[in-house]
């Protein structure tokens, strides 16, 4: 008897799986909803949780959606995904890809992504295309080569990908045994936003939840179009997996915002770096800067006045800090000293 239950049968009824649709799995899915022990506290919340996407197969949320994608597509007997990412997005199709013989095809921007993520699109054995241009400008050329080509696309504008994200809602109630009060995510493309706001309506429907939580979603404030109103030709963020422009699912947002009673907002590069290290330092929770854009945006409507604590609160936190090593280099305070081995010299650095 396999202990895990892949995530396609677990939530089979909850999904467009027919009995042509492969069951597949690498894992994904049954992340972990860790209570906080300091952060929470400090917000006046005792009811704070962060859920660790970044325990899933690639690293990143990406892959409960990608499961149920690749799953359609090897059913349509397709040979080839492509995707347009920041990188989770990309990772997550390569592994897949690999796993279950279909040629990933991925494009991404030349520059500012994270190392992590194109390294494991390395290891898979994608076919990685680079172009000197922003994710916006890379989804595009995808949404042309779809047109042309028998391959299927495995962006969230292919909504197997919102129908698998949607599970994050499921297994936070299921967990918690009812629905949050609030549910704090970053918002990139707003594919994620719009994924657990559909989860969360359909257990409310059939009575799994007493009622509905507010989404409160978080863009970075150099990359901020659905805060704006306005697309965003140039986006800003050293949160580089939400330096998205024009995002694909912006209506989706908005609907999960107005539906839910909830916001969405946007958080500075430095509040965002500050919560990153927090979650390190105070919680011992590594996830990778876009991911704290959660934290920072509850911080940030607690300082505006948000009584929390008497509320539960959920913190998504998208995708692993080993992802994206060199923002760590660059923004930990920890220095490394290098010195002889000898042990009188390191008892003297001990005593400083
Ligand atoms: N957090 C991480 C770690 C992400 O990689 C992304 C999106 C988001 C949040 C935002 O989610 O787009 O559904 O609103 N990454 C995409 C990618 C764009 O290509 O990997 P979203």
């Amino acid at each position: 008897m396999p202990i895990f239950k892949p995530l396609l049968s677990k939530y089979k009824e909850f999904l467009p799986v027919g009995k042509n649709t492969p069951l597949i799995t690498l894992g994904e899915g049954a992340t972990p909803l860790v209570q906080s022990l300091n952060i929470g506290p400090s917000l006046g919340c005792k009811n704070l949780y962060f859920k660790l996407e970044g325990c899933n197969p690639t690293g990143s949320f990406k892959d409960r959606g990608m499961v149920l994608a690749v799953a359609k597509a090897l059913e349509k007997d397709k040979k080839k995904i492509v995707c347009a990412s920041t990188g989770n997005t990309s990772a997550s199709a390569s592994a897949y890809g690999a796993r279950y013989g279909l040629e990933a095809i991925i494009i991404v921007p030349s520059v500012e992504i994270a190392l992590g993520k194109i390294v494991q699109a390395m290891a898979y054995g994608a076919k990685i295309i680079a172009i000197e241009g922003n994710f916006d400008q890379a989804l595009s050329i995808v949404r042309s080569i779809v047109e042309k080509m028998d391959i299927e696309l495995v962006n969230s504008i292919n909504p197997y990908r919102i129908e698998g994200q949607k599970t994050g809602s499921f297994e936070i109630i299921d967990e918690m045994g009812n629905n949050p009060d609030i549910l704090c995510i970053p918002v990139g493309n707003a594919g994620n936003i719009t994924a657990y706001w559909k989860g969360f309506k359909e257990y409310y429907e059939i009575g799994k939840s007493e009622s509905l939580p507010k989404l409160m979603g978080f863009q970075a404030s150099g990359s901020a179009p659905i805060v704006k109103g306005t697309k965003i030709e140039n986006p800003q963020t050293l949160a580089t997996a939400i330096r998205i422009g024009n995002p694909a699912s912006w209506q989706g947002a908005l609907k999960a915002r107005d539906e839910s009673n909830g916001l969405i907002d946007m958080v500075t590069d430095e509040e965002i770096i500050q919560s990153y290290l927090k979650l390190t330092r105070e919680e011992g929770i590594f996830c990778e800067p876009a991911s704290a854009a959660s934290l920072a945006g509850l911080i940030k409507l607690v300082n505006d006045g948000e009584d929390i604590s008497n509320k539960s609160v959920v913190c998504v936190l998208t995708g692993n800090g080993l992802k994206d090593p060199e923002t760590v280099q660059k923004k930990s305070e920890t220095k490394i000293e290098t010195i002889d081995p000898n042990v009188e010299k390191i008892f003297e650095l001990l005593d400083d």
